[in-house]
């Protein structure tokens, strides 16, 4: 069940929290992973943790951001049978308090590295016969969040990606799906905090905790189990879905 043995799995954000934790399992159940990673140091570490398990891996240097550098990667990559578009930031503002800079900066990143390796990554997925594509939304794309005005702008747009990815490539045998995570305890959640509360992290943890119905945040590798299956051949029949793995945000918080 759920092995991935002769797939070959690209992971953007790979280094980090969620992304490290589905380049670890995907690893396991015996994918060859290649990470595409902004931060070197994360992604080499990454590596040499799966591969002291026996993991077949290796990382990338690239900002998805960056449309020729993602072509050169997806080229030295050749031909995949999945992609799990993972890497994103974060941002905190309402529409009159996100400058300029930061509305761009997150497009960047969240919706245009998302369009830039859905760009690489199809023809390689034509060429294999046809694949699983994964993208990290969040409940952001589902529900008003306070402050979180271009995050969930951009989280919206790739729900919507989602969807019009797996419609337009039914017949290319191609599926595409999305998870929408609440929150999930990463060092993106670290970063957060220590970048916005700084003053007072231990009361947000827990305020945040609180906010999933269920008590407490995600763990990385409960996201990675549910990508694990989503790009699984046993996951065939769901495609042009959004799955909330979110200790009941967005159904129970009445
Ligand atoms: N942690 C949460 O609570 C949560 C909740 C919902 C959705 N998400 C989403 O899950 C994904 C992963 O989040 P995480 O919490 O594991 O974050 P993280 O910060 O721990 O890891 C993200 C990784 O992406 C990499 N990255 C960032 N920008 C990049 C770029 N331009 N090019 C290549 N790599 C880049 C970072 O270097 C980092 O290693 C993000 O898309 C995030 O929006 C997270």
């Amino acid at each position: 069940m759920l092995s991935l043995n002769n797939k070959k799995a690209v992971i953007t954000g790979g280094g980090s929290g969620i992304g490290k934790a589905i380049a670890q399992l995907f690893a396991k159940q015996g994918a060859e992973v290649h990470i595409i990673e902004l931060t070197e140091v994360a992604a080499e570490a990454a590596v040499n943790e799966i591969r002291t398990t026996g993991g077949k891996v290796q990382a990338h240097a690239c900002n998805v951001a960056n449309h020729q550098q993602v072509l050169a990667v997806f080229e030295q990559i050749g031909n995949l049978h999945i992609l799990v578009n993972n890497a994103g930031i974060a941002h905190v503002g309402k529409a009159d308090t996100t400058s300029e800079e930061d509305f761009d900066r997150v497009v960047n990143v969240n919706i245009k590295g998302v369009y830039n390796c859905l760009f690489a990554a199809i023809p390689k997925m034509k060429a294999a016969g046809g694949g699983a594509i994964l993208n990290m939304a969040s409940i952001a794309a589902l529900v008003g969040i306070p402050d979180r005005f271009v995050y969930s702008t951009a989280k919206g747009a790739v729900k919507a990606m989602t969807m019009s990815v797996a419609k337009d490539y039914l017949s290319d045998n191609i599926r595409c799906n999305s998870v929408s995570p609440a929150r999930v305890h990463t060092p993106f959640v670290d970063g957060f905090l220590q970048k916005n509360y700084s003053d007072q992290i231990p009361e947000m943890f827990d305020k945040l905790s609180k906010t999933q119905p269920i008590g407490r945040m995600g763990l990385p590798s409960e996201v990675a189990t549910l990508a694990l299956y989503l790009c699984s051949d046993e996951a065939g029949f769901i495609t042009g879905c959004d799955y909330p793995i979110d200790g009941g945000f967005t159904t129970l918080n009445n």
